[in-house]
């Protein structure tokens, strides 16, 4: 199981590898605000601290969202992660 923590909101779940950190989110009653869900709007724009190869990587549309938002290097799209490996994976709110 990975660990994911919800700094914002003081929550630590256990997560099965392929899960999807949007359903994580919402499934466990973290803040974090969603939108299109898509990784278009960026209203889930968040810090993501994990180790190499824990969540997932980029894809086109996240890139092309995180660039025009100017996001720094630490974030990314909680709706476009999914838990890669069993690791601890700090989330906390880049808003
Ligand atoms: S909810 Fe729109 S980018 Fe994640």
């Amino acid at each position: 199981m990975a660990t994911i923590k919800f700094v914002d909101d003081d929550l630590t779940v256990n997560a099965a590898v392929g899960q999807n950190l949007r359903d994580i989110a919402q499934n466990e009653g973290s803040t974090i605000p969603f939108g299109c869900e898509l990784g278009v709007c960026g209203t889930c724009l968040s810090r993501v601290q994990a180790p190499e190869g824990a969540i997932s990587s980029m894809e086109e549309q996240e890139k092309e969202t995180l660039e025009a938002l100017g996001a720094e290097v630490d974030c990314r799209l909680v709706c476009q992660c999914r838990v890669e490996k069993d690791d601890d994976i700090t989330i906390t709110s880049a808003h």
